[in-house]
């Protein structure tokens, strides 16, 4: 990587958009970008859906209007986060190569006429997105406009998982490099349940549907084959761009809720700048609580460095049940949280609201009802806000806590068979996070193995999927003075998906003090009381303490008088155990008591809010910036001084945040 891309550079705090002005003609173009400039936008995606506009027979390249609109956009002074424009083939591509059809797991296929319908291996495709790649790299790869490239969109959203023939072959070159032996793989699959022993590569498929369940290391392992796959057209679209240009490279991430195709801890090398899209799901139990999560995710996975929110969205979406508009001043609260968590640039999806298309019905920054609206006031005025946050970028987060998170143990804990349906591995990591969340505490979130050093309590929920030596970073850091807390499920199996024998928790247990015997879950909305007063539901486990000492036992139930909460002291620190789903308010108060033994704080000391504050730091050479961002609808009260960037008057000892405000301390 060279310098010029070792950061994403950007002058100050980068506010911006999708812009698609093939749904417009040129006359609406003129008004798009005066209004940018009106709103303060500097950073534009474009071309992510191009493909069919440049390319509109085979190897025929009609640049004309996009020339225009690069050259627009770059006389307003806007910068260009360039799409490459792969993401959907044309129709005369899938005309000509039908095979290049994604195909779902019972063997049909996935038609042209909604968005990335391309099987990750397809060679036809391949060649053909390449051969696009190409033309727009050369043609615009020296553009003093280009601030960054944006390969493809969202990889890996909708056509992750591909069982048609060439993932066929390409699975098994990729289970060859793995394994070496079919032995080998015998082996790691278990095949020897079932009859299922392969002697010879080209026996193995994907996982295709079966009539019983299927083999869970083949399903384990073709996720993280196809994880690996779109990663290498990642890189083989990145590679023909860095050829020819010098600015960096990325693709827009899907670290959210609903999303678990990509392993992006192994992605992130490979991203000059780490780019996210975030939308409030509103299904889940406590959206704003995810959105922070995937906030501090996505800066786990770009180690720390500042990254960008490439898309979000002012108001509603268009693709769930129920599409909730936001609240006044939500938008603005939650683009702050992400800049809060470590974003330097925050972007929506997208400029204008469509007028047709399956996405007519997603706000955007310019609504359908024009300039003369809230949601139009409300993006000027966040506008105007990362305007004044520029001394912001480039700063660091500080956390004393991390939590440990993988998409390996999200797959594994998925398995067609399993003790119980109504466990969800992120159900355990919302839960354990949100506990935090409530105490306002900032939480760093780390791949497994990741080194501990810098933290003071170290959580690992439900880390079902686990390596022998990944779990003895956390029980040696816990020996050397940490404080860990561990939940149910984890240290269940090893990378093979094999259960970890001699009682559950498997390289935990030691360090735990804890033997669990046998699971013990119960069905939703079955209440299970334990000795400390603590509510708890959906699992339960059959356990002794060995070295532990039990913190609360289980009064009824399957488990009926055996450790719920258990604390162990491990050489220097403590390790602790939570065996059952706390009710929130138990899981808080659980928290509270661990982070206040291992002398965690939050960022700053505040009153009132109830649980719905949060209060994050940001630290670079040039200072450090308290964020509170108040959800509740009463004002808070925290410590603070210095000078409020928002209102520009100078705090000193204590500030008052306003119902539903923001204030952000340069101390
Ligand atoms: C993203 C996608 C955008 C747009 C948006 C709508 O998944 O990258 O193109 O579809 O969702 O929420």
């Amino acid at each position: 990587m060279s310098d010029a891309r070792a950061a994403f550079v950007h002058d100050g705090i980068a506010f911006g958009c999708d812009y698609n002005p093939e749904q417009w003609s040129p006359e609406v173009w003129d008004e798009d970008i005066r209004l940018m400039g009106q709103a303060g936008v500097d950073l534009v995606a474009i071309n992510v859906f191009g493909w069919s506009h440049l390319e509109p027979r085979e190897g025929q390249f009609d640049f004309g209007a996009l020339d225009d609109i690069v050259n627009r956009l770059h006389a307003a002074g806007i910068r260009l986060n360039l799409g490459t424009g792969t993401a959907s083939p044309p129709a005369w591509l899938v005309r000509a190569h039908p095979d290049i059809l994604p195909m779902a797991e019972d063997g049909t296929r996935r038609y042209h006429g909604g968005r990335q319908a391309w099987c990750p291996s397809s060679p036809a495709y391949r060649t053909a997105a390449l051969r696009l790649v190409r033309a727009v790299a050369e043609r615009y790869g020296d553009h003093p406009a280009v601030a960054l490239w944006h390969v493809s969109n969202e990889l890996g959203c909708h056509n992750a998982l591909c069982y048609c023939a060439h993932s066929a072959v390409a699975f098994r070159a990729w289970l060859r490099r793995r394994y070496k032996s079919i032995e080998a793989l015998n082996d790691a699959w278990g095949t020897a349940f079932w009859s299922q022993t392969y002697r010879e590569w080209d026996e193995i498929e994907p996982p295709r549907i079966t009539l019983s369940t299927r083999n869970p290391g083949q399903v384990l392992d073709f996720r993280r084959f196809s994880s690996d796959e779109l990663l290498d057209h990642y890189r083989s679209e990145a590679a023909i761009i860095r050829d020819v240009s010098d600015a960096p490279v990325t693709t827009n991430f899907m670290l959210t809720a609903h999303i678990d195709n990509l392993d992006y801890w192994s992605w992130a090398a490979d991203m000059d700048v780490i780019a996210n899209d975030h939308y409030l799901d509103h299904r889940l139990a406590d959206p704003t609580v995810e959105l922070a999560f995937a906030a501090d995710l996505t800066r786990g996975v770009s180690r720390g460095a500042p990254w960008l929110l490439m898309e979000h969205s002012t108001g509603a979406v268009n693709w769930q049940p129920l599409n909730l508009a936001k609240a006044p001043g939500e938008m603005l609260r939650n683009s702050l949280v992400h800049v809060a968590r470590g974003a330097d640039g925050i972007c929506f999806f997208q400029w204008r609201a469509s007028v047709q298309g399956s996405e007519k019905f997603h706000s955007a920054m310019l609504p359908h009802a024009g300039t003369d609206s809230a949601a139009w006031r409300e993006v000027c005025e966040l506008g105007a806000i990362a305007g004044a946050l520029d001394d912001v970028a480039g700063t660091r987060v500080e956390a004393e806590v991390a939590l440990v998170f993988s998409w390996e143990s999200w797959w594994a804990t998925q398995a067609e068979s399993r003790p119980s349906h109504s466990i969800g591995y992120l159900d355990q990591v919302h839960a354990a996070y949100g506990a935090l969340y409530a105490l306002g505490l900032t939480v760093d979130v780390v791949a497994p193995g990741s080194d501990l050093s810098r933290y003071k309590l170290v959580i690992v929920p439900g880390l079902h999927l686990v390596r022998e030596h990944e779990a003895r970073v956390v029980t040696d850091w816990v020996a050397a003075g940490g404080t860990a807390l561990v939940t149910f499920y984890t240290g269940t199996v090893d990378q093979d998906d094999r259960v970890w024998t001699g009682g559950y928790t498997g390289p935990f247990r030691d360090a735990l003090g804890i033997r669990i015997e046998e699971f013990a879950p119960v069905a939703p909305g079955t209440e299970l009381h334990l000795s400390s007063g603590a509510i708890a539901r959906l699992w339960s486990e059959r356990s002794t303490a060995t070295t532990a000492t039990v913190v609360a036992s289980h009064l009824d139930g399957p488990a009926a008088g055996t450790p719920a909460i258990t604390r162990n002291d491990w050489g220097g620190g403590q390790a602790w155990y939570l065996g059952t789903m706390l009710d929130a308010a138990a899981y808080r108060e659980l928290l509270a008591t661990i982070a206040d033994a291992a002398g965690v704080r939050p960022a700053t000391a505040h009153d009132g809010g109830d649980g719905r504050v949060e209060l994050v730091r940001r630290t670079g050479a040039a200072g450090s910036y308290l964020f509170i961002v108040n959800h509740s609808a009463q004002s808070v009260t925290a410590d603070a001084s210095g000078r409020e960037l928002l209102t520009g008057q100078d705090v000193v000892g204590t500030i008052l945040v306003p119902a539903g405000g923001v204030r952000i301390v340069r101390e």
